[in-house]
């Protein structure tokens, strides 16, 4: 009896850990999972997209990093789209929210009502913000790559499962390659993503430190330019009493997907203490030089990174659910 019974427990692992059948859920997606049930879904959500980047251009940058926080906290199952409750805190409430931009969660919104209409509880929220995060992505100027689909939405999404998942502007370079690392991605792979800084914008409050506080006897981080350190901080000296202030990412070119953002990190113009650490540490800047030469070699990079990205932690089967609402679960959970 003692056999079997082993044998059992075995077989049953695995579904405890919903993340550990990773390389299984990854080769069930497929770029025609809809084909028959919503062929029309590509077009549906670049419809949407379209007019709400072209009525509110913050959009395309909301998106993407709305998608990058989904998929490295619990994987890319929507779970940062719950709204929280009396009963549950939810992720997207978390301290580092950083207050998560309100357009990206609008217009997935908006992309899951137009889709309803046409295919009604078919199509996953994770799919939604997946596709719609490449479409935006394609619409400024960014590189086009296949999105598999066939996600399923979290059955949970939680405040506390945040912590210790996403990197932080203020850590070290080390410690942001430990991070990424933890999700299986390369150094030259954080280098690329993170080129997502080409576009959106920080608020004061994320770079302040790095500008005011650098150290005891030094105020402002000698890794910015010193001309670039003077208008940010002219920009956010009444910051604490103006958490709106906020600097676009990329200087030069704030909402076209380029490699902009790399070169200006060569010149010290990058606004997060991160993104300057990338041309500062060794180990990173290497990759920071050959994208800064050659946007080919980023997009390319950069498109398969996110490719990669958007397998991460992917629910299939009875891992997940269609939701009727990207914002709760079908059935109420405490
Ligand atoms: C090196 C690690 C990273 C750190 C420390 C970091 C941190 C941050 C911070 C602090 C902000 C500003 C948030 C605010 O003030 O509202 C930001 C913005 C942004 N991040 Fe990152 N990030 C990192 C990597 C990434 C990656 C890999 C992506 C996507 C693939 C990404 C996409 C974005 C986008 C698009 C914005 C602009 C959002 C907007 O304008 O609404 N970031 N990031
Ligand atoms: C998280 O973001 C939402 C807006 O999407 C905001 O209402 C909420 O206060 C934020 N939570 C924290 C803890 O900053
Ligand atoms: C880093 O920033 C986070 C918020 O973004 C803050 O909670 C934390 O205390 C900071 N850590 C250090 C060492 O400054
Ligand atoms: C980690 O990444 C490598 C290279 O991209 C890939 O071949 C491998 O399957 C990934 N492993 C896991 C557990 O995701
Ligand atoms: C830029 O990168 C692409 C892709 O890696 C490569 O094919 C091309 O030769 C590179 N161009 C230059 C000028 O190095």
């Amino acid at each position: 009896m003692a056999f079997p019974s082993f044998l059992f427990l075995l077989i049953l692992l695995p579904l405890f850990f919903s993340n550990i059948p990773f390389s299984l859920s990854q080769s069930q997606l497929s770029p025609d999972y809809y084909r028959q049930f919503c062929p029309n879904l590509d077009n549906i959500i670049r419809d949407v997209v379209t007019t709400k980047q072209i009525s509110n251009p913050t959009t395309a940058a909301g998106t993407l990093r709305l998608f990058f926080h989904d998929c490295m906290i619990g994987g890319c199952d929507a779970s940062v789209l719950i709204s929280s409750n009396s009963f549950n805190k939810a992720e997207r409430d978390a301290d580092i929210n950083l207050s998560l931009p309100g357009d990206a969660f609008d217009v997935i919104v908006r992309a899951k009502t137009a889709v309803e209409l046409s295919c009604p509880g078919i199509v996953s929220c994770a799919d939604i913000l997946a596709l719609a995060t490449r479409n935006a992505i394609t619409m400024v100027g960014g590189p086009f790559y296949t999105v598999n689909l066939g996600r399923k939405d979290s059955l949970v999404s939680t405040q506390s499962s945040v912590e210790g998942h996403m990197p932080l502007a203020n850590m070290t370079m080390d410690e942001i390659i430990k991070k990424f690392e933890s999700k299986n991605f390369t150094v030259q792979e954080l280098v690329a993503l993170t080129g997502a800084h080409t576009l959106g914008f920080a608020h004061c409050k994320e770079f302040a430190y790095g500008l005011f506080r650098y150290s005891k006897t030094v105020p402002t981080d000698p890794a910015y330019n010193p001309k670039y350190a003077e208008a940010l901080k002219k920009l956010c000296h009444n910051y604490e009493k103006n958490p709106a202030m906020s600097a676009f990412n990329d200087v030069m070119t704030p909402s076209k997907f380029d490699n902009l953002y790399y070169q200006n990190l060569e010149k010290g113009m990058g606004l997060l203490e991160s993104d300057n650490a990338l041309f500062q540490n060794p180990k990173t800047r290497p990759f920071v030089q050959l994208y800064a030469k050659n946007q080919t070699a980023f997009f390319n990079d950069f498109a398969r990174a996110i490719e990669k990205l958007s397998l991460n932690g992917v629910k299939t089967g009875n891992q997940g659910e269609v939701r009727r609402k990207c914002d709760a679960f079908n059935s109420i959970h405490i």
